[in-house]
């Protein structure tokens, strides 16, 4: 059983949600995604007809305004807005446009961290473990997490990874337009002011290029089991 606190941070298309899951799964530990809680916030401020070109005041005022909840439950982990369940609309082609430009506000990371740390007391008083993905959760959410990993892989296989996703999951897109997006989103994530994407100095960094799902959990599992 996993206890405490597993930081699983990196770019998208290293099979970072996937890996998470399945280790909070086998953990029996709760599994909280803080990338579709700015999904759900950037849902909230593009539902308030507001896009790239609003000012930044506005975009943060409805972002933190948001009522998300967080269904932290790794065999069906849920984001509600409003009440409403936005699991499948937040990963479609307006949110994940206008992500990058929302989660760079200082004020909505403020806000939006923290509730992930009392999510993540809450798991840690209730089952004792859990799994949080993120770009920021080992450097910044949860610096004294147990375990801390950083996935990566190429731009080329991280792309096609998010198209197989993509087409998996119904929504179109080829090859270069989502090789395109991951640039930008790493470029926009990487520079940000505020916590931008890096590996914590004391995180394990995992290149997953010729590693499969299996094999990365095996290894996690592994650490897991080491530590505890
Ligand atoms: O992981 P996912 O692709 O769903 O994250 C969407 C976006 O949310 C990222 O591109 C990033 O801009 C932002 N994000 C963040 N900090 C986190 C998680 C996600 O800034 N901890």
């Amino acid at each position: 059983r996993l206890r405490g606190v597993v930081a699983m941070d990196g770019p998208s298309g290293t099979g970072k949600s996937t890996v998470s899951r399945r280790l909070a799964i086998a953990g029996e530990a709760a599994y909280l995604d803080t990338g579709a809680m700015y999904r759900a916030a950037t849902l909230a401020v593009l539902r308030a007809g507001l896009d790239e070109q609003s000012p930044a005041e506005d975009i943060t005022a409805v972002a933190v305004a948001a009522e998300l909840e967080s269904i932290t439950d790794p065999a069906a982990p849920r984001i509600l807005l409003d009440g409403e369940d936005v699991e499948a609309e937040i990963r479609g082609g307006p949110v994940t446009m206008l992500v990058s430009a929302v989660s760079a506000q200082p004020t909505v990371r403020a806000v939006l961290v923290e509730r992930q740390r009392k999510l993540i007391a809450e798991a840690l008083g209730t089952v004792g473990g859990i799994v949080v993905e993120g770009r920021d959760i080992g450097s910044v959410v949860a610096p004294d997490a147990e375990l801390k990993v950083y996935l990566t892989a190429s731009e080329e296989v991280r792309a096609a990874r998010r198209g197989a996703q993509d087409r998996k999951a119904g929504r179109a897109g080829d090859h270069e337009t989502t090789l395109a997006d991951v640039r930008r989103r790493d470029r926009l994530d990487s520079t940000r002011a505020t916590s931008p994407l890096h590996a914590a100095p004391d995180a394990l960094i995992l290149d997953t290029d010729d590693l499969s799902v299996d094999a990365v959990l095996d290894e996690l599992l592994r650490l897991v089991t080491e530590r505890g």
